[in-house]
């Protein structure tokens, strides 16, 4: 058995969605005591923005007329997706930025499309993979809050790792982690407590079932 974790966050002190994640992962290693773990840390070592639209350029040409970055961009695609196939469990820590998905992890998602196994029509070779998702918001999206329906984020990666790639998916949402940042969202302390709690349990239930 191996674990795939990718965190998407843009720090690593204080992130909420590696704390819910180590709880996932936790879990996980309960299981699994001696199983190696892969780790891509997107949102702090960042993939080259360039790399998607290399590797998919490259497609269009017969390898010969590959330039060094092309080559390098269809290897890393390639590694990505390896990194995928090769373990038996994925799990993906990933918050909400400027209302819509995490630019690192929108570039790591392209950048594995790239690869030929992955390419339309291809997508079953992950189906039924155990995955979880965590993902954490700073406000809160529910629908009788202003902003409901202002999330973009959590439908299209419910919509790539669930319905594209067929992925075996349970999601663990986290709302108002700006709470005790935010002055604006100081009335929603109590709410902000409960939701992370129940976050947590979901999270634990969640890493059992990987
Ligand atoms: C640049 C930036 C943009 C953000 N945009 C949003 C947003 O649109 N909506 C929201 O609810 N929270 C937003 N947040 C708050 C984050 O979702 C929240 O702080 C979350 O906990 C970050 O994940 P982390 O704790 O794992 O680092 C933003 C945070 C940053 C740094």
């Amino acid at each position: 058995m191996s674990l795939f974790r990718l965190d998407a966050s843009i720090r690593v002190e204080g992130s909420h969605s590696r704390e819910i994640a180590d709880i996932v992962e936790r879990e996980w290693r309960a299981a699994h005591p001696d199983a190696p773990i892969t780790r891509r840390h997107v949102g702090t070592a960042a993939l080259p923005s360039t790399a998607w639209s290399d590797a998919t350029t490259a497609r269009f040409l017969p390898p010969e007329k590959w330039t060094a970055t092309q080559r390098a961009a269809v290897d890393l695609a390639a590694r990505l997706t390896d990194e995928l196939l090769e373990a038996d469990a994925l799990l993906f820590a990933v918050p909400l930025y400027n209302y819509g998905v995490s630019q690192h992890f929108k570039t790591w998602v392209d950048t594995v499309l790239a690869d030929p196994r992955m390419a339309a029509g291809a997508y079953t070779i992950l189906a039924g993979k155990p995955a979880v998702l965590v993902t954490v918001r700073g406000g809160s999206y529910g629908p009788d809050m202003p902003r409901a329906g202002w999330d973009h984020a959590t439908p299209w990666m419910r919509r790539i790792l669930g319905d594209v790639w067929n992925l075996d998916l349970r999601i663990v949402e986290s709302e108002l982690t700006l709470v005790g940042i935010d002055p604006n969202l100081d009335q929603f302390k109590d709410l902000a407590v409960e939701l992370r709690v129940r976050a947590e349990q979901s999270a634990r239930d969640h890493g059992r079932s990987l």
